[in-house]
């Protein structure tokens, strides 16, 4: 089987996968109060579909394999799965982005499964900000499950932080004070117009040349050569010198499209090959109805070949995808 290339000579070795589109948490600027209506479970891979897939992704060249959500850890074989996937061959990386909750309990089994690391998305360090923000009292379950990981190994343990104007920008240097007393990488990231709601507003957006202005007040930060980035969406600096490092995820005001290697597979089984794309190809329907390995990586390569150059935020003919970020996985 070949490599997954698209038109523009980019080639996916990175493969999110959304395991759930449910969450515990309600942040404003991701869903309403009330959620979303949640994917019916009779559309949602299986486990044994899942790994299948995924093991497709691996034999077309996909070396590390994110698991996302929704809230990853509210799938309940969480564990199984990692740990399905690193029994594959080769056996790829294998890393999760999760809000943190129920990493207390589950971060020492997901390493002993394989687990890699974790991103851990923690927005404030406020108790206050933090329930009005996700809707719920749990900062303190997140910080729990951030020592945890740190414990288990899931290293290097890195916290995302989307910087909104009013919410956290104002404490963004609090914030990676607070990353830097406990060890983990914090990244601020621009937030991207992705919510349930579709209520992203540019002018809003806390950018990245605001962030390193604000971050410079009280930090020396000196960026690391581009060559250590590759195609990884946070641009890094070493804070005060080193080692520590803060990273910005420019998305929209710096976008980083043209060293892409990302593709993506959702928890009903389609795979996209852009956050922002507005087609998809279906694996779940061929895979229920007996497709081989050799169809199915056919597939995943027929919808990559047809991967946009970028996402195209602020173009006059910009528009929004359908699924949420909470379905699509980040
Ligand atoms: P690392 O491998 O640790 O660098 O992870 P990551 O930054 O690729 O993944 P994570 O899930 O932590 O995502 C951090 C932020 O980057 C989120 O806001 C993602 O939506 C965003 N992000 C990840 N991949 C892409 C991408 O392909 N395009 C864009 N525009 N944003 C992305
Ligand atoms: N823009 C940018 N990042 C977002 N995330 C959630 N919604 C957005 C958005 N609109 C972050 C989460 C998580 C990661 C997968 O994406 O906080 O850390
Ligand atoms: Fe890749 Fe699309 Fe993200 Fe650009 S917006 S980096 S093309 S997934």
């Amino acid at each position: 089987m070949t490599q997954l290339v698209d038109t523009f000579g980019r080639v996916a070795r990175d493969l999110r996968v959304s395991v759930t589109d449910r969450c515990n948490l309600r942040c404003t600027y991701c869903m309403p109060a009330e959620g979303l209506p949640w994917m019916p479970k009779d559309e949602m891979l299986t486990d044994e579909e899942l790994l299948r897939l995924v093991g497709v992704f691996v034999g077309l060249g996909v070396r590390q394999v994110r698991l996302t959500g929704g809230e990853p850890l509210l799938r309940r074989t969480i564990v199984d799965v990692v740990a399905g996937i690193t029994a594959l061959t080769p056996r790829p990386q294998v890393a999760m982005t999760t809000n943190g909750i129920g990493l207390a309990r589950l971060a020492q089994p997901l390493a002993e499964a394989g687990l890699d690391r974790v991103n851990v998305s923690l927005d404030t360090i406020d108790p206050e900000v933090f329930r009005r923000l996700t809707r719920r009292d749990r900062l303190d379950d997140v910080e729990k499950g951030l020592a945890a990981a740190a414990e288990a190994g899931l290293t290097p343990v890195k916290v995302n932080a989307v910087a909104m104007r009013g919410v956290n920008d104002h404490v963004v240097a609090d914030v990676l004070g607070w990353c830097l007393d406990r060890g983990y990488e914090l990244r601020f990231i621009e937030q991207m117009p992705l919510d349930a709601q579709h209520g992203w507003d540019r002018t809003e957006m806390i950018s990245a040349q605001e962030l390193r202005e604000r971050l410079s007040e009280r930090y020396t930060l000196t960026p690391l050569p581009d060559r250590e980035r590759g195609s990884a969406p946070a641009e890094r600096f070493l804070v005060d010198g080193g080692p520590a490092t803060v990273g910005i995820i420019a998305s929209v005001s710096e976008p980083f499209c043209g060293s892409c290697d990302r593709t993506r597979l959702t928890a009903d089984g389609q795979v996209r090959n852009c956050l922002f794309s507005h087609r998809e190809t279906d694996l779940r329907g061929p895979l229920r109805d007996g497709a081989s390995d050799e169809e199915l990586a056919g597939l995943i390569r027929g919808e990559m070949w047809r991967k946009a150059r970028g996402h195209g935020i602020g173009e006059p003919d910009f528009v929004q995808p359908d699924r949420p970020m909470s379905s699509i996985g980040g």
